[in-house]
């Protein structure tokens, strides 16, 4: 591999990543790369989670296109099949299993996520374990979640949302969020960055105004927050506050932006949003349908910024000039270095 492939794939192996939903993975094989990796993932017949390298030691075929054998999969080229350790149990030409296996991968599901782990084994204990987002699953909130595919880089959604002076900008159409145009206060904590803005009696924009029950515009108090929690998590939320009772919120959403690299210029993107009022379908339905179109909308610019990066210009301004609403982003950048640089892996 080049140095400048090897330089853009800056994602650590050495990481827990969102592999899949959880209500994604089931008794069909489903296959997706992950970290330059290809991966079948599948559950067992007692609902285990399985992933495994996918692809056959024999000739290469993606055992994705197989089929599941009771707890095994079995490839669909000559029928070698797989246990849930990646272990080969069955070549149907001989008498008895040659000592092949493909690489299994440790997965923890968690709520409505499949984490995986792709790095080396020996250095797992020293991983910060995926990130706990008990919200997802407290029945004080209502969720929806949703993925897509996206040809950019994922760091650069990572700096999307830690940036939110592009609402106004990317999200006119959607959010409506005109007033995120201040730098916001940022502090960092070890491998993790967190931003925090306040908005005193400034217009709801129309969505978070009928989720409350309010009239567009009406002028109330929020807290807007979000943390690079690994690179693989970011967890943002608002705090809604009457200004006539400032003393607690009256409703709160949270998010969580999980990035999972593909290669160096794809990545999957899962989100899951959150909301403790208006939690009815039809209201969720509608929060969910603005969230699409929105985050359709970082798609799109995301997209179009990568592709140019992959076009690398040769004449003009060269490299990137950051301003101080860019702090929690370039602090990111820091701390994916700093991740980067524990890895020992060789490719
Ligand atoms: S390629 Fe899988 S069994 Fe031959
Ligand atoms: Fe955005």
């Amino acid at each position: 591999m080049s140095a400048d492939a090897q330089a853009a794939r800056n994602y650590p192996l050495n990481c827990w990543w969102v592999a899949a939903f959880a209500d994604e993975v089931g008794r069909e094989p489903l296959a997706r790369w992950l970290l330059d990796t290809p991966v079948v993932l599948y559950r067992t017949e007692a609902g285990e989670v399985v992933a495994l390298e996918d692809r056959c030691p024999h000739r290469q075929a993606p055992l994705s296109s197989g089929k599941l054998r009771g707890d095994a999969i079995e490839c669909g080229y000559h029928g070698f099949q797989f246990g849930p350790a990646g272990r080969c149990l069955r070549v149907p030409s001989l008498p008895s299993p040659p000592p092949i296996a493909v690489e299994s991968y440790p997965v923890q599901e968690s709520g409505p996520l499949v984490w995986i782990y792709l790095g080396d084994r020996a250095q797992l204990d020293d991983v910060p374990p995926p990130p706990q987002m008990g919200w997802m699953t407290d029945p004080g909130f209502a969720i929806r979640k949703g993925t897509m595919e996206i040809a950019a880089n994922y760091l650069l959604l990572k700096e999307n949302v830690l940036d939110l002076t592009h609402l106004g900008h990317v999200h006119a159409a959607s959010f409506g969020i005109m007033d995120w145009v201040n730098p916001p206060a940022v502090t960092t904590k070890g491998d993790t960055v967190t931003y925090r803005q306040e908005f005193v009696r400034s217009p709801l924009p129309a969505g978070y105004a009928m989720a409350l029950g309010l009239e567009p515009g009406t002028p109330w108090n929020r807290v807007g927050f979000g943390t690079f929690v690994s690179p693989a998590a970011h967890e943002s939320g608002t705090l809604f506050f009457d200004p006539a009772a400032p003393e607690l919120p009256a409703g709160s959403n949270l998010f969580a932006h999980l990035t999972t690299p593909i290669d160096a210029t794809h990545m999957h993107y899962f989100f899951v949003a959150a909301r403790d009022h208006a939690t009815d379908d039809s209201a969720m339905n509608q929060f969910a349908a603005i969230l699409e179109a929105g985050f359709r909308e970082d798609e799109e610019i995301l997209c179009k910024v990568q592709a140019l990066i992959n076009r690398t210009p040769r004449r003009g301004s060269q490299g990137e000039r950051s301003v101080k609403a860019d702090a929690a982003g370039v602090a990111a950048r820091r701390i994916v270095e700093r991740w980067m640089a524990r890895e020992t892996i060789a490719d």
